[in-house]
């Protein structure tokens, strides 16, 4: 599609919201009438548009947001959308509100989405938005910083009343199949232990061993971090309290870390990431994934961004099982 004709451009949150979405909504919307587009917000990820929920935003649409939590366009998972036919459906929706391109925030899934309908002929561009930070083409992704600054508040109240009980917490945290989010709060917490879904656990090894020599030298109380999905978080926690005899408690952070004003780096980098995703479209460039890289905005071809595959900082690891002692 030529440059000229994309006169409107839509914009959607998907997947799991995270703070910062709105950030990012607001300067799409603004960077997007600056530049002489008009702009429609979709409601609900790529269920709203196959029904149809859609709006015209004006720059008063992204008044008082910037702060917000959550996603003002709401989000949803949407099955029909993994189909041919639903996809297809989600083509001629845009044809028929007139939606000439689209910005997708979310995560890898949403970005299929968007590569599915770039496929058909209606240029997208994918904005990061997750608190897992598990997008393999970009250092940094939109929710990540204020998700794990929001499990350091709760850990360190939880430390208080572990501390005054000689207990052991085992606190679980969100990050879908990665650890990044476990590994920097686990070292953010002087967590004893950290358990991340990329590494092996040995339960003698990592944990009661870890935890006697740490009783050895003085402490009285322990705080295990647990990244989803890694251990049943109460069964450890039984565990540990069986072999161990230190009364254990099992937390389960959940959804609390969703939420909640973004912080400034959220803030800054969901505006620079929309502001950057318009002008691309304004540029004429097409089917593409905006990044961080050492703090620039870059982009990717959607096909390149999605095969791409990230690892977990093996020093950092170390860092954090060296000093958590
Ligand atoms: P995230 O975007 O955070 O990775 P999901 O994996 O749940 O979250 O994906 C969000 C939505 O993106 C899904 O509900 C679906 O509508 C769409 N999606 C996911 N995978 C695909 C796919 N393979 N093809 C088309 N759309 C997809
Ligand atoms: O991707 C964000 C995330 O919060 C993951 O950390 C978690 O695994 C998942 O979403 C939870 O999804 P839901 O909101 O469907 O419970």
């Amino acid at each position: 599609m030529a440059q000229k004709e994309i006169k409107t451009i839509g914009v959607l949150t998907s997947g799991g919201d995270a703070p910062g979405m709105n950030a990012a909504v607001r300067a799409i919307v603004r960077a997007g009438i600056a530049k002489g587009y008009r702009m429609m917000g979709i409601q609900r990820g790529y269920n709203g548009l196959l029904n149809g929920e859609c709006y015209e935003m004006n720059l008063r649409s992204v008044s008082e947001i910037i702060h917000r939590g959550g996603t003002v366009l709401y989000t949803a998972r949407c099955l029909e959308f993994k189909t041919k036919e639903g996809q297809q459906k989600g083509y001629e929706k845009c044809r028929e509100m007139g939606i000439d391109a689209l910005v997708v925030i979310g995560g890898d899934g949403s970005f299929m989405g968007a590569r599915a309908l770039a496929n058909l002929g209606i240029p997208c561009i994918g904005i990061p938005g997750t608190i897992d930070n598990d997008i393999a083409c970009t250092e940094y992704t939109i929710g990540y910083d204020t998700a794990m600054n929001t499990a350091v508040e709760m850990i360190d109240k939880l430390r208080d009343t572990t501390q005054s009980h000689d207990r052991c917490s085992v606190v679980e945290v969100m990050g879908h199949n990665a650890g990044y989010l476990a590994l920097n709060v686990g070292i953010a917490t002087g967590a004893m232990a950290v358990l991340l879904p990329e590494k092996e656990f040995d339960f003698q090894r990592d944990i009661l061993d870890k935890m006697a020599r740490t009783q050895f030298s003085g402490k009285k109380h322990f705080i295990i971090i647990v990244s989803e999905g890694v251990v049943p978080t109460q069964d450890l926690a039984n565990a540990i309290q069986a072999a161990t005899g230190v009364d254990t408690r099992a937390t389960i952070l959940g959804h609390v870390q969703r939420g909640g004003s973004p912080s400034l780096r959220d803030r800054v980098v969901a505006s620079y990431m929309g502001y950057y995703a318009v002008d691309l479209l304004d540029r004429g460039i097409y089917n593409r994934v905006v990044a961080l890289k050492g703090e620039k905005a870059v982009d990717y071809e959607v096909n390149e961004a999605l095969a791409m595959k990230k690892t977990i900082d093996e020093y950092m690891l170390e860092v954090c099982n060296t000093i958590s002692i």
